[in-house]
């Protein structure tokens, strides 16, 4: 008797559940990042020795203004490690997402009324080259569908913001990946803006600062990236960030500093 009682119940709390999970989204307009690339922009901070160190810096605390969008499109209260479920195979930790959306509310949220909330969308992927990413390919059509989706859940109070990208040690080791870096960075620019009906889409890209495995073309990488020719997009270096003892990945520290450079990047812009 019981369990007939309470079976119809359950549909019904669902229906309750699922549009609260978007119409969830605090406050008025929402700025909407697309975070892309390798493991350093998913985050590997504290996550270098086989697990993660479970540490948060308050930069990288959860927040009433920043939701990330889930592996099953919704919104969500963002907290690290913010690629869980979308980076999947590795293990994951402190990124620059957080950092950066921390400091985008400092500045812009301030004084609006209602506040700005920060919608994160992780689609990175660790170890994934360039070529990985051009249109039709698995790791591309989830970003878009992730960022058309993220715009969608926001209920005409969304603003997609900017592409955050940080990728391109995995093209420092081979000669021919490290020469068509430029051509297929800007391919892979005009496709997102083409896809999401945005043509002025600002893009910030990270330069590298080292290469993976020693590969040996980093310069070329560097160079390719700051050779990108199209408005609307900016480059911050990391360059100087500190690395962790795997001699691989950015600490958590360098994270914030990361997080922290890229709201630089984005504010300048307004
Ligand atoms: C990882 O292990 C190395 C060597 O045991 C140690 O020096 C380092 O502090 C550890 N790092 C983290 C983030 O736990
Ligand atoms: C990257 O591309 C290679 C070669 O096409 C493919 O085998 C691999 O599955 C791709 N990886 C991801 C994560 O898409
Ligand atoms: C992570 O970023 C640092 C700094 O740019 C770089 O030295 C390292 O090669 C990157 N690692 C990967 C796996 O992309």
């Amino acid at each position: 008797m019981a369990l007939l009682t309470l079976q119809p119940a359950i549909p019904f709390l669902l229906l309750l559940l699922l549009p609260a999970a978007s119409a969830g989204l605090p406050g008025g307009r929402t700025l909407v990042f697309i975070l892309a690339g390798q493991s350093n922009m998913s985050g590997r901070g504290g996550a270098t020795n086989g697990t993660w160190d479970g540490i948060v810096p308050p930069e990288c605390a959860p927040s009433d203004r920043i939701v990330r969008l889930s592996p099953a499109l919704r919104w969500e209260e963002a907290r690290e490690p913010l690629h869980a479920g979308v980076d999947v195979g590795n293990v994951l930790g402190v990124g620059p997402g957080m950092p950066f959306a921390h400091a985008v509310l400092a500045s812009e949220g301030a004084a609006a009324e209602p506040p700005v909330v920060v919608g994160l969308v992780p689609c990175a992927q660790g170890g994934t080259p360039i070529a990985n990413w051009s249109r039709g390919t698995e790791l591309y059509e989830r970003m878009v569908t992730r960022a058309r989706a993220a715009v969608a859940e926001c209920s005409g109070r969304g603003h997609l913001a900017a592409l955050l990208w940080y990728q391109g040690e995995a093209d420092t080791m081979r000669r021919q990946d490290a020469e068509l870096y430029q051509r297929r960075m800007e391919t892979l620019v005009r496709d997102v803006r083409c896809d999401l009906g945005r043509p002025d889409l600002l893009v910030i890209q990270v330069g590298i600062a080292t290469a993976q495995y020693n590969g040996k073309f980093l310069g070329v990488v560097r160079e390719a990236q700051k050779a990108v020719k199209l408005p609307n997009v900016k480059y911050v270096d990391a360059m100087g960030l500190p690395i962790a003892s795997d001699h691989t990945h950015l600490t958590t520290e360098a994270q914030v500093q990361l997080g922290n450079k890229l709201a630089e990047s984005y504010l300048e812009t307004l």
